[in-house]
């Protein structure tokens, strides 16, 4: 492969979703790109169902580091990582959002001096508690080009002291895929019909961060506020395999079998056609509370920071901490029957992605 390429390394499933539009635009645009999987994710429903249903470029390796504790997981990307890049020698390495993937390529490729793009810069949570917060941390301060999802994303990274020339607001790539499978998820979707579920019926929910699965209190308080919303209307819970772990382990998969609808992971097109027809969503995710709003989709958001913060202030989302089941329960309850919130367009228009080609285009001439 000529010099004239760049590397973009994904590992999770919410960067194979990232990738998608961006590797698009940019092939519209002439740009090379090779694709670096990880493996951090690697059930099918986790990684490679992304791969089939968008039509990402199969990667051009899988470095298959697995699972594993924070520093031994991102050590092994980290030195697999370097001998990639050493052995291709990308102009420029494009990482996403904030994972473990995302670090340890950020370190790799600043070692060796290329220069980073960092697509979804500038989201903060002020928590460092969170090993995302110090993944995007760190992902920022080591990139040449950031990509901010909103105007609130890229003030944060000015107010780090970021030059500013560095940092493009493009708005959100999820936004372009979201609506790229509005239509064909409508068309193509069985899953209402499979979950014996109809349009405004349903709440539709996901659970998988480090705080919420991790303590046995915490994560008994979400299932249980979800239990006792699911007297009202039904409860729908994909479940990511973290959370699947944590409820065998604390000895609650039983009870949320009783009381919610647990389904594997789905795939992009279904959780698209569960998210547009839903009721509410509650939901600890990064990205759900946001596809909500693409979606027009009111949700809870199941943390203390929301992370997006524009969604709660134009009265999208509101936040139900997992403090206790009657406040998570009341908040969801509340929402059921909430007004959509106002029209505005925080994180563009769907068009993030074209904007990022054409940025790293006139970067790459220039
Ligand atoms: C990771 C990201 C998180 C992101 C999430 C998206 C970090 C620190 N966390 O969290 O920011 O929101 O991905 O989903 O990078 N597992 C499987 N099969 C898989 C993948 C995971 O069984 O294909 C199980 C394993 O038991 C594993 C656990 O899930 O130990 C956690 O996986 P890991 O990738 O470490 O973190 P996530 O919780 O998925
Ligand atoms: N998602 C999916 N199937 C599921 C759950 C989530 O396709 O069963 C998609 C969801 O639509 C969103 C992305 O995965 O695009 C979010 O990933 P996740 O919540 O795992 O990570 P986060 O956004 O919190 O980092």
């Amino acid at each position: 492969m000529s010099k004239d390429f760049y590397t973009h390394v994904v590992g999770a499933r919410p960067q194979f979703i990232k990738l998608d539009p961006v590797v698009r635009a940019m092939s519209d645009q002439g740009l090379n790109s090779r694709i670096v999987h990880t493996g951090q994710h690697y059930d099918r429903a986790m990684s490679q169902s992304f791969f089939d249903d968008l039509g990402i470029p199969t990667p051009d390796t899988n470095l298959e580091v697995g699972s594993g504790h924070h520093g031994a997981q991102t050590a092994k990307m980290l030195v697999a990582l370097e001998k990639d890049f050493e052995n291709h020698r990308p102009q420029m390495v494009v990482i996403y959002g904030d994972t473990n993937s995302t670090l340890s390529a950020a370190i790799a490729a600043a070692k060796l001096n290329t220069p980073i793009a960092h697509i979804e810069a500038g989201i903060r949570a002020d928590d460092f508690r969170m090993p995302e917060e110090i993944n995007r941390v760190a992902a920022d301060r080591l990139s040449t080009l950031l990509f901010a999802p909103s105007q609130s994303a890229a003030t944060e990274m000015q107010q780090e002291g970021i030059d500013q020339e560095h940092i493009f607001v493009v708005g959100d790539v999820m936004y372009d895929v979201a609506i790229r499978f509005r239509e064909r998820a409508k068309n193509d979707s069985r899953i209402l019909a499979t979950e014996n579920l109809v349009k405004n019926g349903y709440v539709l929910a996901t659970i998988h961060r480090a705080e919420n699965t991790d303590n046995k209190e915490v994560l008994q308080i979400l299932i249980d506020a979800l239990a006792n919303v699911a007297k009202t209307i039904p409860v729908i819970l994909p479940i990511h395999p973290r959370t699947l772990a944590a409820l065998k382990k604390f000895d609650l998969e039983e009870a949320a079998k009783g009381s919610l609808q647990l389904i594997e992971p789905v795939n992009y097109p279904d959780m698209a056609h569960l998210t547009a027809n839903a009721r509410v969503i509650a939901s600890d995710s990064g990205g759900v509370p946001k596809e909500a709003y693409f979606h027009n989709v009111n949700s809870v958001i199941l943390r203390e920071d929301a992370l997006w913060g524009e969604l709660v202030e134009l009265g999208w989302a509101r936040l139900a901490p997992p403090t206790s089941v009657a406040s998570v329960a009341r908040i969801i309850e509340e929402s059921l029957d909430s007004p959509p919130g106002q029209e505005a367009y925080p994180y563009g228009k769907g068009d993030a992605a074209p904007k990022i080609a054409t940025a790293l285009k006139n970067w790459s001439n220039g």
